[in-house]
């Protein structure tokens, strides 16, 4: 029995009073989780056995906490399974319209990730030694909903490129069609003719065809245009990635294959069909079941691993783009994604001698005309959805940065925090939750790898993990790091193909730029002057000499001093990043360079005062009880406007009133409470991390000690729900709450229950918040105490109890 089916039951009204008295009993019932779902498997078909069903208190009650807690046993449980099932499929399908293709009319459903990951599973365990896969992006992302109308209508109905692109001196044709697409937001165009940017074509399911965007228009405008882009063949993968959980990826490439072909019309879903001989409409699509055939043909070589601490060589910040040149053009058979390596080489090398210019490749949606707030440049726009909501831009940074660590970790690729996302681990080892990007640096040897390797490749995730989907796009030019000579200065994006935002990618190599870091200088200047007083760099760059003895002086300087930057022109020491260390992000692995706050602190103010009082960025708090950044809205409905000071310090008790009284105000709030609650463990495995950076011992002990960390914590929980499954429940969750509303007439009964699970969630969280200690423990004066991490941060049980003083343990660089 499946919740879906339970909640899309009908009511009738004639039963109502029925209902009501049958809600009246269940609700009176033990709330006791495990018994109710003992007796929901024991129903089997509601119907048969009651003569109404509508979910009760307690099962509603057990949905939302299977669905949105954290996994426990129950939420294993088989009648709290939320499958995607061939009945879905079906019931999805939609009617096309007039227009055939290739005599077949395009077969209309609904996108879910779950359905095409399963397919393609199965499909690889069959097709093991020809992995070569057919793809369309309306079985990738959800293309669906905005082109489903189009393709269900006919002609007339549909718009034609002059409904979605004006002119620009063509303001005031009134030929607008006489349909709705007469007042649709259109895009200007600029420097190319229409023809450029779309054809009408009746070969398409949709009547037209988008060659190119034209990302200065209206978010509207541009959601139909990137939608179209796609399913008119843009952008095409040239291979897949399946991550698997500890095995090797499996590698699949994509067929050049012809546009307009999707799964539902494929060999590959009658072949999943016929190898599953129950053809029932509740068949499931269960890509966790189907990824385990592959993991077990495939599973020969463990994955490498770079260990605890790892060297870079100096090396790897070298890259020689002739020799590349020379090499790949001697190979006979290079794959079609060498050969756009090797163009993009030669074209880079051009650039450099004819005047050619380079020219800006990425391109995001800061032109949009109506960004509702300014977070939200940030966002491919080839792959823009409409604007996203905090929590869900959150959820899908957290599984962004979870997947890069999985994916640069199966490849053996060296990748490791920086700029923004490394400030933020410094605190909490998750991002600032008011940014909407991360990054990460690669030495250049690494980016090349990346370029030759996996450019436009589909990262598809582990479904053990979630069903996010992820494409490694990598700018043409990507060999110099000089300054000033890039339109671009991220090499690469991995970037979420679901809304567009993405993680940016720095190379960092030799360069010739000039040193503008005054901290590197110094310190260069002082292990000069102990070695032979030496005079410094820009005592030697004063010679009259011409502009390119000047760069190819720099970059000598810079080689023998290693020194390397990103294309922004940053600068650092070989040895500020090397050795890499192991510490966790997003509670995953993560490299950490070597000097990590000194590298932050470059870049940020950073106040030694950790989590203390003045703590405060961008009009966010940081409330260790919580390990999270709070904004100031958020924390005066938390604590009340008066205690917004005293955030840092609140005690284990003030800590659960705030939280109910919280909840009681919204049931909304939950969302919240439970990335608070989600994060928790993440942050106690960085304050445990801090107390060994910070305290007496000698380096060699600190790193064992943080070694053994790390196997402590070998799984973190993740402080949010996958994003795809979280959008499809949440939509099955409002129509089972709605549905329940509605039977029992009040629109706040499915918000009473939520606010009771959570509220005992509340409860199971304090009682076991890992930060508090017995007072005994913190008055051992032995100096083992400054291993604890409470020593750092203690939640108190009372207020009256004393605060411990805030440790400066931000003031050196621990390894220095
Ligand atoms: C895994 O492979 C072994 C032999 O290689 C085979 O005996 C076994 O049935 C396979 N298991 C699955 C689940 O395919
Ligand atoms: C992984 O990469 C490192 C260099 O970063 C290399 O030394 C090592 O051999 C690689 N391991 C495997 C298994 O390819
Ligand atoms: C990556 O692929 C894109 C699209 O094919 C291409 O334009 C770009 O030059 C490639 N980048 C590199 C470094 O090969
Ligand atoms: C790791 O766990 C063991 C056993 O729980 C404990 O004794 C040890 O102190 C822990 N090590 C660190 C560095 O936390
Ligand atoms: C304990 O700390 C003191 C000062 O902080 C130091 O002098 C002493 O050597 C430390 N003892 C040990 C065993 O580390």
């Amino acid at each position: 029995m499946r919740v879906t089916r339970l909640c899309r039951r009908v009511v009738s009204a004639s039963m109502v009073m029925l209902l009501i008295m049958w809600l009246i009993r269940s609700i009176d019932s033990s709330s006791n989780v495990e018994k109710q779902l003992r007796l929901l498997k024991s129903q089997g078909n509601p119907s048969s056995s009651r003569l109404m069903w509508v979910p009760s208190k307690s099962e509603l009650a057990a949905v939302f906490q299977a669905w949105f807690l954290p996994k426990t046993a129950a939420s294993n449980s088989e009648p709290l399974n939320d499958y995607y099932t061939l009945k879905d499929l079906t019931k999805s399908t939609c009617m096309t319209g007039g227009r055939k293709v290739w005599d077949l009319r395009f077969p209309c459903y609904a996108f879910d990730a779950r359905f095409t990951t399963a397919l393609y599973y199965k499909h690889l365990q069959n097709s093991l030694n020809h992995r070569e896969i057919e793809f369309s992006w309306y079985d990738w992302k959800d293309l669906g909903s905005v082109l489903n109308p189009l393709i269900t209508s006919k002609p007339p109905e549909n718009p034609q490129c002059q409904d979605i692109f004006k002119a620009y001196d063509d303001s005031q044709r009134s030929v607008s069609s006489s349909n709705k697409w007469g007042s649709f937001p259109k895009a200007s165009l600029e420097n190319f003719p229409l023809s450029s940017y779309c054809t009408n074509s009746l070969k398409s399911p949709i009547g037209f065809q988008i060659h190119r965007i034209q990302p200065l228009c209206e978010a509207e405008s541009l959601v139909l245009q990137s939608s179209s882009f796609l399913f008119s063949g843009g952008c095409v993968p040239k291979k897949l990635v399946f991550l698997m959980e500890d095995g090797p990826a499996v590698q699949a490439s994509v067929k050049t294959s012809a546009a307009y072909l999707s799964l539902a019309s494929s060999d590959i879903l009658e072949e999943f069909l016929l190898s599953h001989n129950e053809l029932e409409s509740n068949l499931v699509f269960d890509p966790s079941k189907e990824i385990r055939g592959l993991i077990n043909s495939s599973f020969s070589n463990p994955r490498p691993d770079k260990g605890f601490l790892s060297e870079l060589n100096p090396e790897a910040f070298e890259f020689d783009p002739i020799a590349q040149i020379k090499l790949l053009s001697q190979s006979e058979s290079l794959s079609e994604r060498e050969h756009s390596y090797l163009n993009a080489l030669m074209f880079e090398q051009e650039c450099k001698f004819s005047g050619n210019e380079k020219y800006k490749y990425f391109h995001e949606s800061s032109s949009v005309q109506n960004p509702p707030d300014n977070f939200q440049n940030h966002m491919d726009v080839r792959f823009f959805s409409g604007w996203v909501p905090k929590w869900k831009r959150l959820r899908i940074l957290n599984s962004l940065m979870r997947t890069w660590l999985e994916f640069t970790k199966s490849e053996n690729l060296t990748s490791w925090l920086a700029h923004s996302s490394l400030h933020a681990y410094l605190y909490s080892g998750l991002q600032f939750p008011w940014v909407a990007s991360q990054d990460v640096q690669m030495p250049v040897q690494d980016l090349h790898t990346l370029a030759m390797l996996y450019n436009q490749t589909l990262v598809v995730e582990s479904p053990w993990e979630g069903y996010g989907r992820f494409l490694i796009d990598v700018q043409p030019f990507i060999t110099s790091r000089d300054q000033g000579e890039n339109p671009d200065a991220i090499d690469a994006r991995f970037i979420d193909i679901d809304t567009g935002l993405f993680i940016d990618i720095m190379g960092v190599g030799f360069s010739s730029n000039a040193l503008t870091n005054t901290r590197v200088m110094s310190q260069l200047r002082g292990d000069r002057n102990r070695e032979d007083g030496a005079p410094t760099s820009s005592d030697e760059s004063n010679t009259q000499s011409s502009e390119n003895q000047a760069s190819s002086k720099s970059l000598r300087f810079n080689k023998a001093n290693g020194i390397v930057s990103e294309k922004s022109g940053k600068s650092y020491l070989i040895s500020d990043i090397s050795p890499l260390r192991t510490s966790k992000y997003h509670g995953r692995p993560v490299s950490i360079p070597h000097r990590a706050l000194t590298i932050a602190k470059d870049e940020f103010h950073i106040v030694p005062w950790l989590y203390g009082p003045k703590q405060r960025q961008e009009k966010h708090k940081f409330v260790p009880a919580l390990g999270s950044w709070l904004d100031l809205p958020t924390l005066k409905a938390l604590l009340g406007p008066r205690n917004v000071q005293g955030a840092h310090k609140i005690s284990s008790y003030q800590l659960e009133e705030a939280l109910n009284s919280f909840l009681e105000k919204s049931a909304s709030h939950y969302e919240e409470v439970l990335y608070w609650i989600n994060s928790q463990d993440q942050f106690k495995f960085r304050l445990e991390e801090l107390a060994i950076e910070s305290s007496d011992l000698a380096l060699d002990n600190k790193y064992e000690l943080l070694e053994t960390l790390q196997e402590n914590y070998s799984s973190l929980r993740p402080s949010s729900e996958d994003p795809f499954l979280h959008e499809k429940r949440i939509t099955k969750w409002k129509e089972c709450a709605n549905q329940a509303n509605t039977a029992v007439g009040s629109q706040e009964y499915s918000n009473i229950i939520i606010k009771e699970v959570m509220k005992s969630f509340v409860k199971v969280f304090i009682a076991n918040h890992g930060l508090k200690l017995k007072q005994e423990d913190i008055k051992i004066p032995d100096n083992s105490t400054r291993l604890v991490s409470a020593s750092l941060y203690n939640l108190r049980e009372r207020s009256a109890e004393s605060m411990l003083e805030a440790p400066q343990v931000f003031k050196a660089d621990f390894a220095l």
